[in-house]
């Protein structure tokens, strides 16, 4: 019998996802609605102790239509990637039960869904907030529904770069050659485990959201960029095997930006190189690029870096250059000093810095250029989250 309140036999799964870096960018679609890329993409998988995505899904026959919580306000359910999402893991869940091996699990999918999902993180700065959100949402429908195979291919549905925050480590994205799509799916090219010394740094020069979304920008980038005109990037190969991104990764512990960062600067220069009215950078980003430049000639390339698509600069480096590249940055963009921390996340311990180097940078300091850093690694991928008093819904199925 239907309970008083509407809402008991509300099962609730909540789970966490990651964000990710492509170091070999995914930049163009050559299907907008199947979401499918115009070349494989290679990124890194952050940890989700310093980024991440929060979601809770509840089923009840109670509840009256599909609805959605983002960061505390609730959305608009009816978007055509969250619509795909949604119906394609309903689907899949239907075609496993009619196979049988579904069991009792997938028997609430004709239930309607509530969805609640937070970023500890600034939404659309830049972050690949989309990237976690879409993986977190389909893991954790997924766990709901029973269902353990093909995430990536669903989550790519939502955003594509979604498709990689299903594994952590270091994951590329094949871009398939069907037209249907099945074969566009994401794989862990080594687990996090793979590269310890590797840390990661993203410079915040602005937590606001972007003026020009990824789906927009790529598109006038297809249309405009020279080294996307044959809809194919010159410097990507189509089908990078698996051992080629491993010797990319690998060569970065002997000559860092040299190789690593070749192929990162030559991704940003498609975003670089696009028409002048999606602008991925400002001021600050330009000048901690041309920091970055002049202390790898200077310091035998000890950083590598790149941009998504806003401002703030990401840097892959070393732990043992971490101390000193941190410095750097304090003295060249010297922050705010309200009590607000600068480096946040892992900690990094104050360094001392050569007269001789910080006159090799040859730059004048910019005071509060960058905000914040967010000091991070290489993390696994998505988790369910067990403890119920974290769930981001409430017994009656609403935000709590
Ligand atoms: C610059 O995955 O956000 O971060 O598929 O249109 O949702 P849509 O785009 P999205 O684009 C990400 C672009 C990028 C590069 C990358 O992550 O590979």
């Amino acid at each position: 019998a239907m309970p008083e309140d509407g809402t008991q036999n509300l099962k609730l799964v909540t789970c966490t996802a990651p964000v990710n870096i492509a170091v070999i960018k995914y930049w163009g679609k050559r299907d907008e609605d199947l979401v499918l890329p115009i070349n494989s993409s290679l990124s890194v998988t952050l940890h989700q102790d310093q980024l991440k995505t929060t979601t809770t899904v509840a089923s009840s026959r109670s509840l009256k239509e599909d609805r959605i919580w983002l960061n505390g306000k609730e959305e608009n359910i009816n978007l055509p990637r969250l619509q795909s999402c949604l119906r394609e893991i309903r689907r899949l869940a239907r075609k496993r039960r009619s196979s049988g091996d579904g069991g009792a699990e997938s028997s609430g999918l004709a239930h309607k869904v509530h969805i609640c999902s937070v970023n500890n993180f600034p939404t659309a700065a830049g972050l690949a907030s989309s990237a976690a959100g879409y993986a977190c949402l389909v893991y954790a429908l997924a766990r709901l529904y029973g269902l353990e195979a093909e995430l990536s291919e669903v989550a790519r549905l939502g955003s594509g770069s979604a498709c990689r925050s299903v594994y952590g480590g270091f994951v590329q994205w094949l871009m398939g050659e069907r037209e249907d799509g099945k074969d566009s799916v994401a794989e862990q090219v080594e687990a996090e485990s793979h590269w310890p010394e590797l840390r990661v740094l993203i410079l915040v020069v602005s937590a606001e959201r972007k003026l020009v979304g990824s789906t927009a920008g790529m598109q006038t980038s297809v249309e405009t960029s020279p080294l996307l005109k044959f809809k194919k990037p010159l410097v990507v190969p189509a089908h990078p095997p698996v051992e080629g991104h491993c010797v990319v990764l690998d060569e970065f512990a002997r000559r860092a930006a040299n190789t690593f960062g070749k192929a990162i600067a030559l991704g940003s220069s498609c975003l670089l190189t696009t028409h002048y009215n999606i602008s991925v950078t400002n001021e600050c980003s330009v000048k901690t690029t041309i920091s970055l430049v002049n202390l790898n000639r200077n310091a035998n390339n000890k950083v590598a870096y790149t941009f998504d698509a806003g401002p703030n600069a990401v840097i892959y480096t070393l732990q043992q250059h971490l101390e000193q590249f941190v410095e750097l940055l304090k003295h060249f963009f010297p922050p705010e000093t309200n009590g607000e921390q600068f480096v946040k996340g892992l900690p990094v311990r104050p360094a001392s810095l050569s007269e001789e180097l910080k006159a090799s940078i040859g730059m004048d300091p910019t005071p509060k250029g960058i905000s914040y850093i967010i000091s991070t690694k290489v993390g696994p991928g998505p988790c369910m989250v067990e403890d119920p008093s974290l769930h981001l819904l409430g017994s009656d199925g609403l935000p709590k």
